[in-house]
Formats: C-alpha cells, sequence, structure tokens
C-alpha cells in the first residue's frame, strides 16, 4: 500500500487520526508511486482481456515509461501465453483468481467482454488493486457507483475508457467553448458506426451494443464540451437481428444495434449523438483516412467541427463572425492515441497528477446508457441523478 492509499484507506475506515507532523513522523514509511518511479520501478500492470483491442494496448503500455506489464491473463488461456511471449511478459494465467494469486501487480487493466467488466473490476478493487476499465466499467450505473465506493473504500481507484478528453483537439475545443469563441452555445450533434465487430458475440449480446461500444465516445466527448446532462430521450432498435459473431456464430442480436440520443445539458445545451452497427463506413474499423467531420457544435456567434473520429481526430475547423470562412486548427495530433488511456493512468500512479479522465465522468455517461435504454422501453424523457466536475481541463 502506498503512502496516498494509506491515507484513503484510514478515512475509509473512520480513523480519527490527524495527520499532524508528530503523527505523520509515527506512521510507517512507505514510498508514494512517484518516489517509486524514481527509484526506477515503474507501475506494475496486469492485464486480463488477451483479444483484438490488447493488440493495441500492449504496444503501448509496452513503450510507456512509467509502466511494466508482469502479468496477462486470459480465459483462453493460449492468448495469454502467446501475448505473454510476444510482448516480453513474466507471468500469464487462465483464470483472475491465479492473476490476483500470482505476480503483485498495481493496477488491474480489464480488456475483456463488456459483460464481465464489473465482476472482474470488483473482484481487483476486493484486492485492492487499481483499475483501468474499458468501457463500459459496469453493466449498470448501480453496479459502476457501487464499484467507485468500493475503490474509496479499499484505499484505490478505479478510471474507465474512454480517453477522448486527453486529445489536443478536444483541448481546443474545450478552451473555445470556455472562452466563448461561439457565444452561446445552442446545439451539438456527433455520429460514429461501422459494420460491427466480427470477431466476438459479446458486443450483440444482453449488455452489449453500439451505445456501450460506439455511443460512449461521442456521449464522453459532448459531455466533456459541453457539461453534465440532466434529462435524456432516445430510440433505440435492432437494425439486424442475427449475425455471424465469428466466435459464436450465427446469433440473435438482442442489444440495440442502432441508436439515436438527444441529451438535455444542465446549462439548457441540447445535443444529439447517433451511432449503431449498420453503418456504411468506408474507413474501416481503424478510421484510416477519415477526414470529414463527425461532431459539430455550434453558438451564437461560432461554430466548431472536429474532423476525423472524435477517438482519431485530426483538426477542429472553426467559423466565428470574425473568421466566417473559418480555418483549421489544432492539426498537430501530439502524442494522443486512443488506446492510451491505461498508460495515462500509469504516469497519473506514478506521479500523483490527476488524469483529465475521471470516474464520475465515466458513471455519468453509463447512466446516460442507461437511460437511453429506459427511454426506448418506456417512451418517455429520463432525468438523470449522476454528475461531474467540469469543464473537462487541464488547468480548470
Ligand atoms: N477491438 C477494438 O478495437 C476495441 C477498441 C476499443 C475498445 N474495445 C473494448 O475492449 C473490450 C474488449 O474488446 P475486444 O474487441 O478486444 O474483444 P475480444 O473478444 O477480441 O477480446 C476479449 C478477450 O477477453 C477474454 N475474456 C472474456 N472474459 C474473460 C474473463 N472472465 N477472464 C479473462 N479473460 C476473459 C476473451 O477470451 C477474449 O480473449 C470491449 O469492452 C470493447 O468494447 C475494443
Amino acid at each position: 500500500m502506498n503512502r496516498k492509499q494509506f491515507f484513503s484507506h484510514l478515512g475509509a475506515i473512520g480513523a480519527t487520526v490527524v495527520a499532524t507532523p508528530a503523527v505523520m513522523a509515527s506512521l510507517p514509511s512507505v514510498p508514494s508511486f512517484a518516489e517509486a518511479k524514481a527509484d526506477g520501478q515503474r507501475i506494475r500492470v496486469g492485464v486480463i482481456g488477451c483479444g483484438s483491442v490488447s493488440g493495441m494496448y500492449l504496444p503501448h503500455l509496452s513503450k510507456c515509461a512509467y509502466a511494466e506489464v508482469v502479468s496477462l491473463c486470459d480465459i483462453i488461456p493460449e492468448r495469454a501465453q502467446q501475448a505473454a511471449a510476444r510482448y516480453n511478459v513474466a507471468n500469464w494465467y487462465p483464470h483472475i483468481d491465479k492473476m490476483l494469486a500470482g505476480a503483485p501487480f498495481d493496477l488491474l487493466v480489464n480488456l475483456t467482454d463488456m459483460q464481465e467488466h464489473g465482476r472482474l473490476n470488483r473482484q481487483a478493487l476486493m484486492a485492492k488493486v487499481n483499475v483501468w476499465s474499458e468501457k463500459p466499467m459496469a453493466n449498470t450505473y448501480a453496479e459502476g457507483r457501487a464499484l467507485v465506493d468500493l475503490a474509496a473504500k479499499q484505499g484505490v481507484r478505479i478510471w474507465g475508457a474512454p480517453a477522448v478528453v486527453n486529445s489536443p483537439q478536444f483541448a481546443f475545443m474545450a478552451k473555445q467553448i470556455r472562452e466563448q469563441r461561439l457565444g452561446k452555445v445552442a446545439a451539438a450533434h456527433a455520429h460514429y458506426g461501422h459494420q460491427g465487430p466480427n470477431w466476438s458475440a459479446f458486443f450483440f449480446e444482453e449488455g452489449g451494443g453500439s451505445m456501450p461500444d460506439l455511443g460512449v465516445y461521442n456521449i464522453s466527448t459532448l459531455t466533456g464540451l459541453l457539461g453534465p446532462v440532466r434529462s435524456v430521450v432516445a430510440m433505440t432498435n435492432v437494425i439486424e437481428p442475427t449475425r455471424n459473431t465469428g466466435n459464436k456464430g450465427y446469433i440473435q442480436v438482442i442489444a440495440e444495434d442502432n441508436a439515436m440520443i438527444l441529451m438535455e445539458h444542465a446549462n439548457h445545451v441540447l445535443s444529439h449523438i447517433q451511432c449503431g452497427f449498420n453503418y456504411f463506413d468506408p474507413y474501416g474499423h481503424e478510421g484510416t483516412g477519415q477526414t470529414l467531420p463527425t461532431l459539430s457544435v455550434t453558438g451564437s456567434t461560432g461554430s466548431m467541427h472536429l474532423i476525423g473520429y472524435d477517438w482519431k481526430p485530426s483538426a477542429v475547423e472553426m467559423a466565428t463572425l470574425d473568421d466566417e470562412k473559418g480555418r483549421r486548427y489544432a492539426t498537430d495530433p501530439g502524442a494522443f492515441v486512443w488506446e492510451e488511456g491505461a498508460s495515462a493512468i500509469c504516469e497519473s500512479l506514478a506521479t500523483n497528477k490527476e488524469p483529465l479522465i475521471h470516474a464520475e465522468h465515466a458513471l455519468h455517461v453509463l447512466e446516460i446508457i442507461e437511460a437511453a435504454r429506459l427511454s426506448q422501453t418506456e417512451g418517455r424523457r429520463i432525468s438523470l441523478r449522476s454528475s461531474f466536475k467540469w469543464p473537462v481541463m487541464a488547468d480548470r
């Protein structure tokens, strides 16, 4: 347990200790992650789920100066074994129980099926291990809230994908809105879709769907830019009732593969996102060569359009009253890549610098997805309970 975890643990068990110098001196000397890093140590990472997306995460983590991947796990053990050989990882396991009982690590990176996230994240938190979870962090808002509370009690942290708020284009857009370059912002729209994954059935089974897999990016970006949402109206359906899923052959599609969500933000901005697994997409799953706008924000004196997907942006086009023709900004990609989330959290743990990504934001996005489903089922507008710290900016 590091010092931060130690104090957080003290808080969680309701200790009445006040951190005076005398009390501090009497505490055991436990190195913080930053001190550990200065000693040449990195955040020890265990990755669970060695399927498609691990092929993007593992190269990034392997190059991260703040991370050391010490163990891999997959219920298809040969996947973990092959990835361990490929990325030179010392330990691999066929089950989370064995992984948690094996070589110790500080951060679980959960890249398993969406339906498994809540259960596995909980198990890691119970073992006092920090968690970076692919989206969604849990299957329901209530389950996600319980995980965040559990993390606090256990003296560790949990964070959830996506990492879209880390892009330089997001930062540019957030700054323009903050500085009122668009005047009073009124409306926004975003879309993301492709023809659907063809390697795993879970995307189409209960607990899967185009909202937690694809819409989650647009919802994270729009809430990050425009602030918390207070109500949602949505329509969702299934366009393709059966799918050839790769690992399970043809199955019946249960989760929505087509969704339209209208969001009323607390500051009265209205935004809309659409996502689906039936979208013609000439750019492929990797989004290669996508140079069209996918996300727009409109205000009384200006408008902005994000070029490329919000998880792979390349520029922002902005026009304002004093520059009606507009121009492209934020064309420097910087170091941002969508698969950087777990590495960014390792950096944060190692340096004690708070990341822009926050569990409360991921929870809010999860509640929006759940509200969209309820709106479809009940045919009404759904009010939200959750919120998060906004604006999402480095210097807030
Ligand atoms: N594939 C992508 O390009 C991509 C991109 C961004 C995010 N994601 C997200 O990443 C997650 C995984 O997606 P994927 O495409 O890699 O799926 P996948 O099916 O290719 O891989 C999932 C892996 O998890 C393993 N697994 C499932 N349950 C497990 C358990 N209980 N214990 C250990 N291992 C278990 C499976 O055996 C499989 O190898 C999803 O949440 C998805 O939304 C995927």
